[in-house]
């Protein structure tokens, strides 16, 4: 307990001391999201919230592509993340070269790329979405045909949400795709009553069986309109702890995956990347300027 408290003070001080700010993912512990954090929120609204920022100093408590979304947003600005190493199974299924394939072997279909991408993959894209806006990207060219990448399951997912045909690429998140229809079955014989929500990372068979797919914040806010009187969160641990906090009433059956990269950030590794000014998320600058233009125009659909 001292030493959490001893982080605590010595975070907010040193945020005072740098002029800095702290953004935080919804599947941050209890401790950074309730504690340190200035915004918190699903991916979408971090980097709505990036374009915002009057801070000199960001500090981006996720993982790294959220670092990058807020330095493209940001490139005047000093964005840290406290561990390098935060990656995501999703940004590693993909490289620049396969997007450049793709295009060619899908002349003038446009590329929706999902945020959980490096900024080299969003280069070659047209337009990013996330999982809070999918659906209204992908009905925003009016085609009746577009290419999603790189999650197959949410690609799948929002195909059964439109008319509009997606082409899908192959990766997967490792955390989602761990939760299987067969869990879901079992949740509701131990749980009755209990409401199902899923991240539409989850595979389509799980989504069909949830009552409600959306967003991290989609989530979050299902559970804040519609208090169930219990709710199971098919997603990140820390969601649930998260979102219990606001929420006494409501009971919260906790089965969860962990998110390995989500957990490499901790109070003592966000002390000290301010402390010590780092990991700077650095971007090459011909890079940054072209996939700060997808995600710009995601911002303004
Ligand atoms: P959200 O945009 O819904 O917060 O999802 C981000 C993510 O990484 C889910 O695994
Ligand atoms: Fe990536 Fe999945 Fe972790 Fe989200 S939960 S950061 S998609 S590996």
């Amino acid at each position: 307990w001292a030493s959490f408290a001893d982080d605590v003070d010595a975070i907010l001080e040193l945020k005072r001391r740098k002029n800095a700010v702290i953004l935080a993912h919804n599947y941050q512990t209890p401790e950074i999201f309730h504690c340190v954090a200035d915004i918190v929120g699903d991916s979408l609204a971090l980097a709505r919230e990036a374009t915002r920022v009057d801070a000199d100093v960001i500090v981006l408590a996720g993982v790294h592509f959220m670092a990058e979304t807020a330095k493209m947003l940001n490139p005047d600005k000093t964005v840290l993340i406290p561990d390098l190493g935060a990656g995501c199974s999703l940004a590693d299924s993909i490289t620049p070269d396969d997007v450049r394939l793709i295009r060619q072997r899908h002349p003038g279909l446009p590329i929706i790329t999902y945020v959980n991408t490096s900024a080299a993959v969003k280069a070659e894209s047209d337009i990013c979405c996330t999982s809070g806006n999918a659906l209204k990207i992908v009905e925003s060219f009016g085609l009746p045909e577009v290419i999603m990448i790189p999650d197959e399951y949410l690609a799948r997912n929002i195909a059964a949400e439109t008319d509009v045909k997606i082409i899908a690429w192959k990766g997967h998140c490792e955390v989602h795709e761990r939760f299987t229809p067969a869990d879901v079955q079992e949740m509701r014989r131990n749980w009755p009553g209990v409401v199902v929500l899923a991240h539409p990372e989850c595979p389509p068979e799980v989504v069909a069986e949830a009552d409600f797919s959306g967003s991290t914040a989609h989530m979050s806010n299902y559970v804040g309109d519609v208090k169930p009187s219990r709710v199971v969160l098919l997603t990140e641990c820390s969601m649930s702890d998260n979102v219990a906090v606001n929420h006494p009433d409501v009971e919260f059956v906790r089965p969860c995956n962990l998110c390995p990269h989500m957990k490499r950030i901790t109070l003592g590794n966000i002390r000290s990347c301010l402390e010590n000014g780092e990991h700077e998320v650095v971007i090459p600058a011909d890079i940054l300027e072209r996939a700060r233009l997808p995600v710009e125009r995601m911002l303004a659909v």
